[in-house]
């Protein structure tokens, strides 16, 4: 039976714990709690001793690396720094010669369901040949890439490609608008934009060239040289004479041959766009070397990858989880694995579990969100339930981007999983390039709603805001007392906002990961408790509130001020609740409804449609203290419907309380 969805929420206090069973533990790479345990103090003990074997171990150098850490200018730490290799190399290359070499690397399965599979063999034949292209178009090691592409093996092979000739990608999610590319591209300064004419999504064929041309066209984007556009479907796309290239006109007659470039272990591999509490989205640097190596280590011992899995992650590229657990991480394992284009609810809500099926997937990687309602589709409709379909290839699932509440974590183990698989609840972020808190199949008992453990040399904490340890019990800040290997570089063009955002002062020169968290008392086992900073979670995906804010009041004809909060939701994790100011009277009923609308799609288009705000509010005013601050914390109770029991004595305007209360 499947659990209400009535029944979706977090219980504080977790007294259930489920041990990995014996096989399990027998056949996994770290057997059991004391194997991971020898592994902490082995870095612990030595610290770069450590990480220099790991890397050794591995990855390929084409020049081996004689320094580990560099910490002479801190925070900006550089790993291995006098080492070169190609990322490239080391997903595709290095598994020639070796049985790997036939192995399919990619099984894809596009919106309407046609499989499509490469093997390591053909994909870096279309790596090699893709690179060659975007050298024919002038792009050169040190270049930015803007990709701007659906979940494709085109996708994929373009990434790889730019690290194979040492350009620096940056992947902005096909779900943004022409207004926050059009940023992105001029904020890296790229020289090109890799994109595909449209995304097939949920059976609609959705634009992608078009937004391309709208974001060139807003201007800032002189920097752009060229537009290579893979053709996903027939459809026609206009095409600037000089600038544009279909992506088979731009392969025609280059070779498959191309050997890749090495570059520095700390060349930026990529540049990833994400939101912050403050300002624009912040472009995320990554490292070559200590990135790759963390997501190569990281499937190992968090998915305990072996030679005959079937790796899923449903991320899409245009995330960090797409980046490190599809395009970089399982390729570099030599794993085979599914790369998926369309939505979970298409043609029904049963796709997951019948991809599942088909291709026989062994590890399974989603988002608490897509789990959630999946839940509530199966709660409504018995044909889609996941009982439907045989999961007996499952061995190991996944869970990121969110806390999971405990009773989705326990609907999934027991409705998916058969309560064999256990669930790694990976707490990571954009920031740390892969993996950080996580149970390990084979040796963690598992807590549901816990990520539970760093992994080894991770040395997460949970402090005060001073920087001092909080005893296990009592919630606090989650930092990271030292480096290590993916951890971001610095942030693109603004290394003094790199350095205030991550490595505040007060805190001793740990970094921050902008996480709540408290440890129980009895494990020390990690809960993460949301975020402590102005960034919302909505069903998965980071948003800047100030972000959505400024979208806002850029429709200057009608807005006067904005403030946005977030508000728990059943099925997103958050929800986005937005407090308008407008320009003209305060309007009701079908007035309000109409403009809220409006708002709401002008947020979509500055922005993209996950910013949409769920809720607006409009009022006179907005709550202020006398010094003229927005009292936030009572626009989070509003959010949520409470009745306002904080002090409003300092309030300026308390009457404005009762209008924002309304909803359109
Ligand atoms: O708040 C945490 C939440 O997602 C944030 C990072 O978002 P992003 O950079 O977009 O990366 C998402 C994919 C790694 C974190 O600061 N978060 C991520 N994973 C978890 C989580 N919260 C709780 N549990 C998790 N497993």
């Amino acid at each position: 039976m499947s659990t209400p969805s009535s029944a979706i929420e977090s219980t504080l206090v977790e007294n259930r714990v489920f041990e990995p069973s014996e096989a399990t533990v027998k056949a996994a790479r770290i057997a059991g709690m004391g194997a991971y345990e020898a592994l902490c103090a082995e870095a612990d003990k030595d610290f770069e001793g450590f990480w220099a074997r790991q890397a050794r171990e591995n990855l390929v150098w084409s020049k081996p690396f004689t320094q580990v850490l560099d910490a002479s200018n801190k925070p900006f730490y550089k790993w291995f720094q006098d080492g070169e290799l190609n990322a490239s190399y080391n997903c595709l290359d290095r598994h020639i010669g070796t049985p790997v070499e036939d192995k399919t690397a990619i099984i894809f399965e596009a919106d309407d369901g046609a499989v499509t599979k490469v093997t390591y063999k053909e994909l870096l034949a279309k790596v090699a040949q893709f690179a060659n292209a975007l050298k024919a178009r002038g792009v050169k090691k040190g270049d930015r890439v803007v990709i701007y592409m659906p979940m494709t093996i085109e996708g994929v092979v373009a990434m790889q490609a730019c690290a194979r000739i040492g350009a620096t990608h940056s992947v902005v999610f096909g779900g943004f608008s022409a207004k926050a590319l059009q940023e992105r591209i001029q904020d890296v300064g790229a020289v090109a934009v890799v994109t595909a004419n449209y995304q097939m999504r949920g059976g609609k064929e959705l634009p992608l060239k078009a937004i391309v041309d709208e974001a060139l066209g807003l201007g800032g984007c002189e920097s752009i040289q060229t537009v290579i556009v893979y053709e996903r479907t027939k459809t026609a796309v206009n095409m600037v004479a000089g600038r544009d290239i279909t992506m088979s006109d731009a392969l025609a007659g280059q070779s498959t041959d191309c050997a890749a470039e090495p570059v520095g272990a700390e060349h930026p591999l990529f540049v990833l766009y994400t939101s912050g509490s403050t300002g624009k989205p912040k472009g995320v640097q990554h490292s070559t070397g200590g990135y790759l190596l963390w997501t190569r280590l990281t499937m190992d011992w968090t998915f305990d990858i072996k030679p005959e899995d079937v790796f899923w992650c449903t991320a899409d590229i245009g995330w960090i989880t797409g980046h490190s657990y599809v395009a970089y991480g399982p390729l570099a394992a030599g794993a085979t694995q599914i790369v998926f284009e369309g939505v979970p609810t298409y043609p029904n809500a049963g796709r997951f579990w019948q991809m599942i099926e088909k291709h026989q997937c062994t590890i399974f990687y989603t988002a608490p969100t897509a789990i959630r309602s999946l839940i509530k589709a199966s709660d409504s409709d018995e044909k889609v339930h996941p009982k439907n379909w045989n999961l007996g290839s499952l061995r190991i699932m996944g869970s990121v981007g969110e806390p999971i509440n405990p009773e989705a974590w326990m609907w999934y183990y027991k409705n998916v999983g058969g309560e064999r698989c256990p669930i790694v609840d990976t707490f990571w972020q954009t920031e740390t390039g892969g993996h950080m808190i996580t149970p390990l199949p084979g040796a963690t008992p598992l807590v549901p709603g816990s990520c539970t453990l760093p992994l080894p040399g991770i040395a997460t904490a949970i402090v005060d805001e001073t920087g001092n340890d909080v005893p296990n019990g009592s919630g606090g800040i989650l930092v990271v007392k030292k480096p290590w290997p993916s951890m971001i570089r610095t942030i693109w063009g603004d290394p003094e906002r790199f350095k205030k955002s991550y490595f505040p002062e007060e805190l001793k020169g740990y970094y921050l990961a902008g996480d709540g968290a408290v440890r129980s008392a009895d494990r020390g086992y990690f809960r993460i408790t949301g975020r402590i900073d102005d960034v919302l979670n909505v069903s998965g995906h980071r948003m800047g509130t100030m972000e959505i804010e400024s979208a806002l009041v850029a429709k200057s004809d009608l807005v006067a001020e904005a403030a946005v909060v977030g508000r728990p939701d059943d099925l997103t994790g958050e929800a986005i609740v937005a407090f308008v100011v407008l320009k003209r009277p305060l309007p009701t009923g079908d007035e309000a409804k109409a403009l809220a609308n409006e708002l709401r799609n002008w947020v979509g288009k500055e922005i993209g449609p996950i910013a949409k705000p769920k809720d607006i509010r409009f009022g006179e005013n907005l709550p202020k203290t006398r010094s003229g601050k927005i009292m936030r914390r009572l626009l989070r109770s509003i959010a949520k419907g409470e009745a306002i029991t904080q002090d409003t004595s300092t309030l300026e305007n308390p009457a404005i309380l009762e209008q924002l209360a309304k909803t359109n």
